[in-house]
């Protein structure tokens, strides 16, 4: 019999099978420069660090709206958005969820997979019908203005 023991979330009596999982989801709106090269550009850098940081998640963008899902240790996670925050090619930055939970990663392989969207408006209005902070719905239904405006480049549809 094997002595090495694999834990699982829903096992009673092992002490913490997993430590706690900060995830984090914010979108933003890209800024005019950023095309498909730069979008490659950031995916190279999330891929090259987020291992240190111990963070995996996913990049969605489309319509020149950028969606992401960090999840990996809670300082870490911070820290990186305080960066993402300070990064001059997305603006309108808006958190959809920011939770701590002991579970499994979600995307445990991904260092930071990009997901090319046609869908990004119904992601929009989902995050619409379920804000609860007035600041955030405003700045989700600009979003979708400017979306429906045909204001913001629909690169991946070209
Ligand atoms: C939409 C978007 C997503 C990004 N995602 C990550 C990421 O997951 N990990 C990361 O290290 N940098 C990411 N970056 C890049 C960071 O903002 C930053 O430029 C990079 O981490 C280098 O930071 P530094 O120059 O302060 O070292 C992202 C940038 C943008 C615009």
């Amino acid at each position: 019999m094997s002595s090495i023991h694999h834990f699982h979330g829903d096992e009673p009596g092992f002490g913490p099978a997993f430590p706690p999982l900060y995830n984090l989801v914010y979108c933003s709106r890209a800024t005019p420069e950023v095309d498909e090269a730069a979008v490659q550009r950031i995916i190279a850098t999330a891929r090259r660090r987020n291992p240190e940081l111990g963070v995996t998640g996913m990049l969605v963008f489309g319509s020149g709206i950028f969606f992401q899902w960090l999840e990996g240790p809670r300082d870490n996670v911070t820290a990186l958005m305080s960066r993402l925050r300070a990064d001059r090619r997305h603006d309108s930055i808006v958190l959809l969820s920011e939770v701590e939970d002991v579970r499994e990663r979600l995307f445990p392989d991904w260092d930071m997979e990009l997901v090319s969207s046609d869908h990004i408006r119904d992601v929009l209005q989902d995050a619409l019908d379920s804000a609860t902070e007035a600041q955030n719905a405003q700045t989700l239904s600009a979003l979708l203005s400017e979306l429906d405006a045909g204001s913001l480049r629909d690169l991946d549809t070209a």
